[in-house]
């Protein structure tokens, strides 16, 4: 479908809707594309797929794995895991609020709340979640929010469940937003709390914005500020601990929320900040207290994580090495792309629905690749979206870009 495509079926009456979504379904998606592929066997490097049109197999070079450091498949941790299995089975039992809370729960909560430099910390079956944890719990209609133009779905989606007044904001333009939150305030009654998010490494392409203006700018108007850093956990940082390492900012924001399902492989998310701001989202944050603490042996795959990115903080460093790798030969023949400072690069083609076709190609030659598209990104930005893991080797990534010039020659988008 693309971006027209979409836009006509916003405004479309909810049956004609449903109906035109459906029969999408079955043409589009079922073709191979998108979620029309099923993974069979571990998530790493290279992978099994089975088209759900053909029913074929097919094995993949994987560049549009989230698992950046390629953890999702380690040795030591699944061994972990396979142990916290039979010291603690399988799940929690319950929310945070009533059964489901452990020592296993709190020793990474405080585990985290030091790798963030925070007080404090809460755990969430996801970052999703986590995003809905803290809009939920501290905000209300008498409240603002400015949130990143760019800000993920979760972000966008709490906004709404919770009803707060919000505005967006172009977080490469904090000129702008220190007018728009002078703008909030002589407009404002007295005693309304502004809060303000942005992401850290952004996940539309993998740059990084100038996060100390964003938190003076935020300081001045006594804005509550939470950084969404799912992207950075693992990724950037001396020791991969994140943006606000990378940028020697810890500490800097009110909140910050990390997830753990990106480059430490595994699943869950935290939210960390002061004491009190903690405790509000203890107890009274429904997306955390209503919702099964997450399962033992997920904790022990995060555990586990963390212990490898202390003992090897060289696998942060050849992400960066194969990124630039990367980067460097896709410039070299000629590919409009972002230089991000991270596992994402996005790779540009002009024309409408021209990423799809090459991804479902790709896909059909053994790549295995993510696109970003409506509404994800406005129409016209559209992208090929290469995910990079610390694994991969010299000759797979020759491989991937072979591949890709191969098929922009042969469609002629090059
Ligand atoms: C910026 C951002 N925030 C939050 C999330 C949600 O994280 P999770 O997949 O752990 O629910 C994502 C996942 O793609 C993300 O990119």
């Amino acid at each position: 479908m693309d971006s027209r495509a979409m836009i006509e079926l916003e405004r479309m009456p909810f049956q004609q809707r449903l109906d035109k979504q459906y029969s999408f379904y079955e043409t589009e998606v079922q073709k191979g594309f998108m979620s029309g592929r099923q993974g069979h066997g571990p998530v790493d490097r290279k992978m099994k797929y089975k088209d759900l049109n053909s029913d074929e197999f097919r094995e993949v070079l994987v560049f549009g794995s989230n698992s950046y450091l390629g953890m999702s498949n380690d040795p030591y941790i699944k061994s972990k895991v396979v142990d916290a299995v039979n010291e603690y089975g399988i799940g929690s039992g319950g929310s945070p609020a009533f059964s489901g809370y452990t020592k296993q729960h709190r020793d990474l909560e405080l585990r985290l709340a030091k790798l963030a430099e925070h007080d404090d910390a809460v755990l969430l079956p996801g970052g999703y979640m986590a995003n809905l944890c803290w809009v939920n719990g501290l905000m209300n209609r008498n409240d603002v929010i400015v949130y990143d133009k760019n800000s993920h779905a979760s972000v966008i989606n709490a906004i709404k469940m919770t009803n707060v007044p919000f505005y967006s904001f172009d977080p490469e333009d904090l000129d702008s937003l220190d007018t728009l939150f002078q703008k909030i305030k002589e407009r404002s009654k007295p005693g309304t709390q502004l809060f303000s998010t942005v992401e850290g490494v952004r996940s539309i392409d993998g740059r990084i914005i100038d996060l100390k203006r964003y938190i003076e700018v935020c300081k001045k108007h006594d804005v509550i500020t939470i950084l969404d850093d799912a992207h950075g956990l693992g990724t950037v940082g001396p020791t991969g601990k994140g943006t606000l390492e990378h940028l020697d900012l810890q500490g800097q924001v009110d909140l910050r929320m990390s997830t753990c399902s990106k480059a430490l492989g595994a699943q869950g998310a935290f939210v960390s900040g002061s004491k009190k701001l903690i405790f509000l989202l203890r107890t009274f944050s429904f997306p955390y207290c209503f919702t099964s603490g997450l399962a033992q042996p997920t904790i022990a795959a995060i555990d586990a994580a963390l212990d490898l990115l202390e003992k090897e903080p060289q696998r942060v460093q050849k992400l960066h090495d194969n990124v630039k790798y990367m980067q460097d030969r896709l410039e070299d023949l000629g590919y409009k792309i972002i230089r991000g400072e991270t596992g994402i690069i996005p790779v540009f083609f002009k024309g409408d629905g021209v990423v799809q076709k090459l991804n479902r190609e790709l896909y059909n030659r053994g790549l295995f690749a993510n696109i970003m598209e409506y509404p994800m990104v406005p129409p016209g930005m559209e992208r090929l979206r290469l995910s990079i893991m610390s694994t991969h080797t010299i000759d797979e990534m020759d491989q991937c870009i072979d591949l890709i010039d191969e098929v922009a020659t042969e469609m002629g988008i090059k």
